[in-house]
């Protein structure tokens, strides 16, 4: 959408929304059907895995993985490994609901 950026080296996947404003830094990897909310940021060398949703304005730290199915709230700012499914959301980013039992 309008005024993304995907740098140098990142890849895309398939039936990816990369939305309005939003910034995919220089090599990272968008897993198929995730979305990219308006004005999220991946830094360099994220792992996004599919069906990822990144909500509004979040922040990947550079380097890190997302597992696939995660869902990172608006405005969140993540600084460790996803490695869970579930839903994360603050600063930094933390499992909204621990006591559901995400795969
Ligand atoms: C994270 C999210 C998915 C959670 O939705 P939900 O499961 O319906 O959660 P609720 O709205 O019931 O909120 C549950 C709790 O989490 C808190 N919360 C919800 N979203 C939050 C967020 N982004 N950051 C911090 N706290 C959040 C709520 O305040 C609430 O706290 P409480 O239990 O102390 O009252 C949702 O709030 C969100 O951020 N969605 C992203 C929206 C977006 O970016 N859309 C893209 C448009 S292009």
């Amino acid at each position: 959408m309008a005024k993304a950026v995907i740098n140098t080296g990142s890849q895309i996947g398939n039936g990816v929304i990369v939305n309005t404003g939003v910034i995919i830094e220089h090599h990272n990897r968008v897993g198929d059907f995730s979305h990219i909310a308006v004005g999220g940021s991946l830094g360099g060398d994220v792992s996004v895995g599919k069906n990822v949703w990144v909500g509004m304005g979040a922040i990947i730290r550079n380097g890190l993985s997302l597992k696939a199915g995660a869902v990172i709230g608006a405005g969140a700012v993540v600084v460790k490994d996803i490695t869970k499914e579930g839903t994360y959301v603050g600063i930094p980013a933390s499992l909204l609901n621990p006591h559901l039992n995400h795969a």
